[in-house]
């Protein structure tokens, strides 16, 4: 994974739990990492490993810590969105249902032609509506929770407020994860 995720889930751990937490993040992760490099890529066993232990550390319930991820995709979407404006992948013109519409084909494809080993997630988004998409996740590595978060996020950003329900998840052994989007009324 992109050490830019990792880089910044440092500073989401060190929010929560404090420099303390990070050190025994990289020690349960068995990292000894002093430093993350955000344009490096770390191997996908350690960067997996490392966002496990991290939310232990910040005190995510082993068996929840789905609203822990999805919060720090809230708080990495403004830094998404300021590196795709930095690579001219975004629009500043884009309402947050047409990052959801452009994820795929502008975003992470433009990604992956600047930095060909990437390897970001793929998702497809349905808009049926102009207020309303089905949006498809599939990963192998089922970070589901960081769809709505950076979704969430990047309607923070733009003063929109957007409704989203999962109706399938790949944690609980479906194929794939399905979110249904919409703008919230009013
Ligand atoms: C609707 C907005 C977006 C959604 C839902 C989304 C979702 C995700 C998720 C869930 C991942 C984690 C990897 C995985 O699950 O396998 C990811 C990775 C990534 N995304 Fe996005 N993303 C969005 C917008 C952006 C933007 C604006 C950028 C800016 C360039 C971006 C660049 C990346 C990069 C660089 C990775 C890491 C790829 C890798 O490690 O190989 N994404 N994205």
């Amino acid at each position: 994974m992109l050490g830019f995720f990792i880089h910044r889930f440092r500073a989401f751990v060190v929010a929560h739990g404090g420099e303390a937490a990070w050190n025994q993040t990289l020690a349960d992760a068995k990292s000894v990492r002093d430093a993350i490099p955000p344009d490096q890529y770390l191997p996908e066993g350690e960067s997996l490993a490392i966002l496990a232990a991290g939310l232990r550390a910040c005190g995510a319930p082993e068996e929840d810590a789905a609203p822990w991820l999805e919060s720090f995709g809230r708080s990495l979407a403004p830094e998404l969105v300021d590196l795709g404006m930095t690579w001219g992948l975004c629009n500043p013109r884009w309402g947050a249902m047409d990052y959801v519409d452009h994820v795929q084909h502008v975003i992470h494809s433009g990604f992956v032609k600047l930095c060909p080993s990437a390897r970001p997630p793929t998702i497809l988004s349905l808009r049926y509506t102009p207020a309303k998409a089905l949006v498809i996740y599939r990963s192998s590595r089922k970070l589901c929770p960081l769809v709505p978060g950076i979704i969430h996020g990047i309607a923070d950003g733009l003063q929109e407020r957007l409704l989203i329900e999962e109706r399938r998840c790949m944690l609980q052994g479906d194929p794939e994860c399905w979110f249904f989007v919409r703008a919230a009324p009013g």
